[in-house]
């Protein structure tokens, strides 16, 4: 049986930065309260496609891995905001970084996007169907953003990370995952007016509305991540003390806290990053994991515990344990293209459009 390695890593933040200043120039809101009930100071926004921050991450995690795009015989790319919905935003990337080699295929979970697709992939390569998939995770979650909405558009942000997964015959990769979705509360995050569901004859076709009910998500949350770490943990016999670092879904800096209470897991093994980039939806623990790499916070060997919630409500939770490696092989140069705009000018005629649909 194979194992699936991780040896590549990689993010991509776009450089225009939303603060939550700079949020309350246009919305009833301050400082005080997103910080005080999220823990979000700042965001990115976005000043291209999504599928250019997902080449960029994806550039770089294979640099990392010294991994060829000619090698790669699977791209799963997770978000739920995509260039277009045909063709699919993967095999974009595919084309853009020359992996004439491999399958494409975009999953739609919401946040736990990056979580499913590490849970298929590496079962994919376990079952010897594929050798080197390319795991990508991220949104342009701006751009789908009702700017009138102050409950759901200060949590928000944009960026995107991704992972290479090799066959190998060591123990290490992704040796458990619980992934699952509570089916009662689909409607409790759903953007409205967008989609096949909705008359193209209606005249806000283009105005996305958003179904939010914050606090019913908070409450799922916790309890979906928990319930799904307590399972992995399990499944591997492993205890919660073995757990070198805890990489979650960061959506709310008091729903980590929380879920480090109920998991009983020290503050100092959660990676956190919320603060700086907000909810970036599947984006968040590909992202945070990078970081987490760069910031030498995974030893070799090391148990990496996951967990994330999102729309649908999905849920899930995966336990890696850490290759031989920490270090990347390579370093790839790729960028974004240059930002002319601050996040206020990218988002001005957007949050225009917005204000005077409210009239
Ligand atoms: N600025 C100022 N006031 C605000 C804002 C804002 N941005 N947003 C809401 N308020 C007001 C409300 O109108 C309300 O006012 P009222 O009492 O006069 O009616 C008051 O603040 C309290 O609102 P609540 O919704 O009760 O605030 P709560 O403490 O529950 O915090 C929050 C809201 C942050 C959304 C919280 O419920 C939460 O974190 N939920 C988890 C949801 C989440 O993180 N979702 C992201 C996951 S989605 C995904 O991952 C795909």
């Amino acid at each position: 049986m194979y194992y699936a390695k991780i040896t590549g890593w990689g993010k991509c933040l776009p450089p225009a930065v939303l603060s939550n200043a700079d949020l309350s120039t246009f919305m009833d809101t301050s400082d005080e309260w997103i910080t005080s009930r999220t823990g979000i100071r700042e965001r990115r926004i976005c000043h291209c496609n999504f599928s250019d921050m997902a080449i960029v991450a994806a550039r770089r995690a294979l640099a990392a891995a010294n991994v060829a795009p000619e090698e790669l015989d699977l791209i799963l790319l997770g978000s739920l905001t995509m260039d277009s919905l045909c063709p699919n935003t993967a095999s974009l990337v595919q084309n853009a970084i020359g992996a004439r080699n491999a399958a494409s295929i975009d999953i739609n979970s919401a946040c736990t996007g990056f979580l499913y697709g590490l849970h298929i992939g590496t079962n994919l390569i376990k079952t010897g169907a594929h050798r080197k998939v390319l795991v990508i995770g991220g949104e342009f979650i701006s751009h789908y953003m009702n700017w009138a909405r102050r409950d759901v558009a200060v949590l928000f942000g944009d960026a995107c990370g991704a992972v290479v997964l090799e066959a190998s015959t060591e123990r290490t990769g992704l040796l458990a995952a619980r992934i699952g979705c509570d089916m009662d509360t689909s409607s409790a995050i759903q953007i409205t007016n967008f989609g096949s569901a909705y008359s193209r004859l209606s005249d806000d076709f283009l105005y996305l509305g958003w179904n939010f009910e914050g606090q019913e998500v908070f409450k799922r949350a916790i309890k979906g991540m928990a319930f799904a770490c307590e399972d992995v943990l399990m499944q591997t016999g492993l205890r919660m003390d073995d757990i070198h670092i805890m990489v979650p879904h960061q959506a709310n800096r008091r729903i980590l806290d929380a879920l480090a209470k109920r998991l009983d897991i020290p503050e100092e093994k959660i990676m956190v990053n919320v603060h700086k980039y907000g909810n970036t939806s599947a984006g968040t623990i590909p992202v945070a994991l990078t970081e987490a790499l760069e910031e030498n916070r995974i030893r070799p060997g090391d148990y990496v515990l996951m967990a994330s919630f999102g729309a649908g409500l999905t849920w899930g939770a995966g336990l890696v344990q850490w290759g031989d490696r920490t270090v990347a092989l390579q370093v790839s140069d790729a960028d974004l293209p240059p930002c002319q705009q601050s996040a206020l000018e990218i988002l001005a005629p957007h949050i225009q459009r917005y204000k005077a649909h409210a009239l």
